[in-house]
């Protein structure tokens, strides 16, 4: 990708699409198919979005992820499957959920599971104590989907991305806080065109309800 297009070109896009839906047709998806109606709820990711989760995860090859909203692990299994078959190796998922009546990570197939770190509380209060690793490679939001809340994590969790790490988001169409997150990272000259030197993501984009940027 040539990182001063501040896209992805049509080449990349379609290699994206494809891998998309080749996660979809897989058969990890038909078992987390049948683990999603057997153990899933209305609050599991659907597996049009995992499918895209997983191909940024593919494409991107992230070894140290955080993800709020863990939930029963939906969006953690197609995480870590992703990190499997990109082939890194002792790949982490820091996993965080506030709600301490759900098994976080139950969904998960036994096999995946040695990268899995769950932590129990809420974000913003784990924010405060600092328990986040200094570097990450990849963040997904999918914990409380309030503008505030959002933008918060976004801000926080941006600044703690590698060069090349990427922000991705679930459920961008509640509202716009992450098309305006992404609006702070451009930077414009004087009559107003974008300085792409000075612009800190490389590439931005939307498939499904799944929003990704990746830090330049
Ligand atoms: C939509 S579900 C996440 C689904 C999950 N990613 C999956 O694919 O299975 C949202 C989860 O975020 C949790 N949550 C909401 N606010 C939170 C907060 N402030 N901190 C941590 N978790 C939170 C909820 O308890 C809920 O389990």
């Amino acid at each position: 990708m040539n990182p001063k297009l501040l896209a992805m070109d049509d080449s990349e896009w379609s290699a994206f699409c494809e891998s998309v839906l080749e996660v979809q047709r897989s058969d990890f998806t038909k078992e987390m198919e049948q683990r999603l109606r057997v153990f899933g709820t209305k609050s599991s990711m659907g597996i049009f979005d995992s499918s895209v989760l997983m191909a940024l995860v593919r494409k991107y090859t992230p070894s140290i992820c955080v993800e709020t909203g863990g939930n029963l692990g939906m969006s953690s299994a197609f995480i870590l499957q992703g990190m499997y078959e990109a082939g890194i190796k002792a790949g982490k998922l820091l996993s965080v959920e506030v709600d301490p009546n759900i098994p976080v990570g139950s969904m998960i197939p036994d096999r995946l599971k040695s990268g899995f770190q769950p932590l129990l509380g809420d974000v913003k209060q784990l924010m405060k104590k600092e328990v986040f690793p200094e570097q990450i490679d990849l963040f997904l939001h999918d914990s409380s989907h309030r503008y505030k809340y959002q933008y918060l994590e976004f801000r926080y969790f941006w600044k703690k991305l590698r060069p090349n790490g990427v922000l991705v988001s679930h459920d961008v169409n509640f509202n716009a806080s992450f098309v305006d997150f992404v609006s702070t990272t451009y930077k414009h000259d004087k009559i107003g065109v974008t300085d792409r030197a000075r612009t800190t993501h490389s590439v931005w984009g939307r498939l499904g309800t799944i929003g990704f940027m990746v830090k330049s």
